[in-house]
């Protein structure tokens, strides 16, 4: 079979996600296609999204912003930890059905824990998110389902974040903090995540909080990938600290994905070299 696959999204036209894919269909020897399809915020998601269901045409597909909550109400099932994440990034036709996924948080955390594989056996690592948009959401989740002891969230808007802290059961510690707070306390933290999109080319000057008490043990971790070292990062690096490039999550989201479409395991190999080489325009 030659599997259909695609991305929904606006917009899209720069998603790396065609050319990973591509990869991915390669090295498992599978024949297929991966497309863009970008819907227009001024359409009718509504008349767009039935219409691409009626056709069958697509085996499997990514949702993207600003659709990962508007999609699923078209879903046939959902996955649970989809449903309780709120947001949808990868849809499978099984069976007829559309059946929706979360692979972002998920994605996220193997990749750190691939990057600095000390920290799967070590759960009590104190973290800190910074943000609390839909994907602090999914990586607060996928954090908790990995056994993380203590996970606090640092935002803007502490109302945002303390919605998040109640997808938290009992089993972690979690802190809501303002971005001040955050700051002044950072000595306490391991582990830094800024889950926002501060900091994304053409702002790249911005960064969501100041890392001055930052210790140079400390893994520090943007999801920002445009570009690759953000202010953030570097703030971090002045420290010494190591640090996690945003990229990474890329990649990993999109294995988990082409894995729940075709049931094929893909490695990344030197794909993440070869990313960060094209992010960089080279
Ligand atoms: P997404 O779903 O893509 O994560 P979002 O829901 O709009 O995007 O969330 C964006 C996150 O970036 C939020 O944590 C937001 O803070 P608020 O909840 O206070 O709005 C944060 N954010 C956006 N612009 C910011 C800025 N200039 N300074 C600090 N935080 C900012």
């Amino acid at each position: 079979m030659s599997f259909q696959l695609g991305l929904i999204g606006f917009p899209i036209q720069h998603s790396m996600s065609p050319w990973i894919h591509q990869q991915f269909l390669q090295q498992a020897g599978l024949e297929g296609s991966y497309k863009r399809i970008e819907i227009h915020p001024h359409t009718d998601f509504g008349v767009e999204i039935s219409r691409l269901k009626e056709q069958k045409l697509l085996h499997g597909f990514n949702v993207t912003v600003p659709y990962k909550q508007s999609i699923i109400p078209y879903l046939d099932d959902i996955d649970q930890d989809a449903q309780e994440i709120g947001a949808v990034n990868t849809v499978v036709l099984r069976n007829g059905q559309w059946i929706g996924y979360n692979t972002d948080g998920k994605g996220y955390v193997s990749a750190l824990i691939a990057n600095y594989p000390e920290l799967a056996q070590n759960k009590q690592k104190r973290i800190l998110v910074v943000g609390a948009g839909g994907a602090a959401r999914g990586i607060y989740y996928a954090l908790l389902s990995e056994g993380f002891s203590q996970v606090d969230i640092a935002n803007r808007t502490i109302k945002r974040a303390n919605e998040i802290a109640k997808l938290n059961k009992g089993k972690t510690s979690t802190s809501v903090l303002t971005i001040k707070e955050a700051e002044d306390r950072l000595a306490d933290y391991d582990i830094i995540i800024q889950t926002t999109s501060v900091g994304m080319k053409p702002n790249e000057q911005a960064s969501p909080i100041q890392l001055n008490h930052l210790k140079s043990t400390a893994i520090v971790s943007d999801i920002v990938y445009q570009p690759l070292l953000t202010n953030f990062l570097q703030q971090a690096i002045d420290k010494g600290a190591h640090i996690h490039l945003g990229h990474m999550m890329l990649l990993t989201q999109a294995q988990l994905a082409f894995q729940i479409w075709t049931r094929k395991s893909v490695a990344l190999d030197n794909m993440s070299k070869q990313l960060k080489l094209k992010l960089e325009g080279r």
